[in-house]
């Protein structure tokens, strides 16, 4: 199996790619965040709604863009777990009708493996076992890559996302949706050791922190308090300094987690995914410390760490050269294990 066709709509994306293995023949993307913005997040009945209106444009479009024809098409995926459940819907469905139409294998891909996925796009010398550090707005995962559909996830979030964290913390600064950009961005001009903010550690019932594991909810609920506290005092509140903390304080805590996960785990390669990869401050942190402990860090160009369909092409790829199909029957989940 070389080259197929994926949607992902599993959030505010409506993305379709069309993959040769590891090669990306083309990749549309069409964003819903303007039409989110107003709400100050993504609002699941509009996302399915605009799913619906772009989906057949964007596959006309990225069949254009690759050149290619329907008999050049190999096999046909779509996100079909986890995300909004309606969202899903849409891409599943068109997904399956032109598997039925075009007579294709057809292929339901995990969410996250599509993240993990995504990696082999710019590296695709790339072969497991490796450390995949998932950070968007709806995960946070240190996941061991043993192989194509072997996976064991070794940490995660108890609560908030990473990317989660960072809209909840720009919304009570009232800087706006998505939040990662603008924090970001103000992050540069303050100083991170303004303020000390707790890094969301979990404790055992034994006793001793979870070495993997973490908690953004708590470093979120800090911020307002400090917010408040700094309201109260009447002074301005330096919102670069608290933007410039809480990021330095989310960075940390990732990297702390995934260089010792990968320590660990003997694991010589962190490949980072998702949105939050985005962030400068992770990057600055955890290239630093990965590189005194003589691992590899991969950071994908964003176009494919954010939700795109050619991480999810590129996954189903491999998983139809191996002869794995997906019932047509196939339903979506909003939550599922990898
Ligand atoms: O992977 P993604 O596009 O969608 C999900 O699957 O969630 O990630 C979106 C998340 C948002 O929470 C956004 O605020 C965050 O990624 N993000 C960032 C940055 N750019 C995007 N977070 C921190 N720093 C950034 N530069
Ligand atoms: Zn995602």
């Amino acid at each position: 199996m070389a080259i197929v066709l994926a949607i992902e709509s599993s959030c505010d994306e409506t993305a379709v790619a069309i993959v040769n293995n590891r090669q990306v023949c083309s990749s549309i993307i069409a964003s819903q965040i303007s039409v989110h913005q107003q709400y100050g997040g993504v609002v699941p009945e509009v996302a399915s709604r605009q799913h619906l209106e772009t989906i057949n444009g964007a596959i006309a479009k990225a069949l254009e863009q690759a050149k290619l024809d329907w008999g050049q098409i190999e096999g046909i995926a779509a996100t079909c777990a986890p995300g909004l459940v309606g969202a899903l819907l849409v891409g599943l469905t068109a997904a399956k009708t032109l598997a039925i139409v075009h007579k294709k294998p057809f292929l339901g891909v995990h969410h996250l493996e599509g993240h993990i996925y995504a990696t082999y796009l710019s590296e695709p010398s790339l072969e497991p076992p490796f450390l995949s550090l998932l950070v968007s707005g709806g995960h946070t995962s240190l996941i061991y890559v043993k192989d194509c559909g072997r996976y064991e996830t070794l940490g995660e979030t108890r609560d908030d996302a990473a990317g989660e964290a960072f809209d909840k913390v720009a919304r009570l600064l009232k800087l706006g949706y998505p939040g990662g950009p603008v924090i970001d961005k103000l992050a540069q001009e303050g100083n991170p050791l303004a303020f000390a903010l707790p890094e969301g550690k979990v404790s055992l019932p034994s006793g001793g922190y979870h070495p993997y594991d973490g908690s953004f909810s708590g470093l979120k609920t800090a911020v307002l308090r400090l917010v408040q506290q700094l309201e109260k005092d009447g002074g301005e509140v330096p919102i670069t300094d608290v933007a410039a903390s809480f990021q330095e304080t989310v960075a940390r805590s990732l990297t702390k987690r995934a260089i010792a996960c990968a320590l660990d785990y003997g694991l010589n390669t962190i490949a980072v995914g998702g949105g939050v990869a985005a962030n400068s401050g992770l990057r600055k942190t955890l290239q630093a410390t990965a590189a005194k402990h003589n691992l590899r860090v991969l950071f994908p160009p964003m176009k494919f760490c954010t939700d795109n369909a050619a991480m999810i092409a590129c996954a189903a790829a491999d998983h139809l050269s191996r002869g794995h199909t997906s019932p047509i029957t196939l339903g979506v989940e909003s939550r599922l294990a990898l």
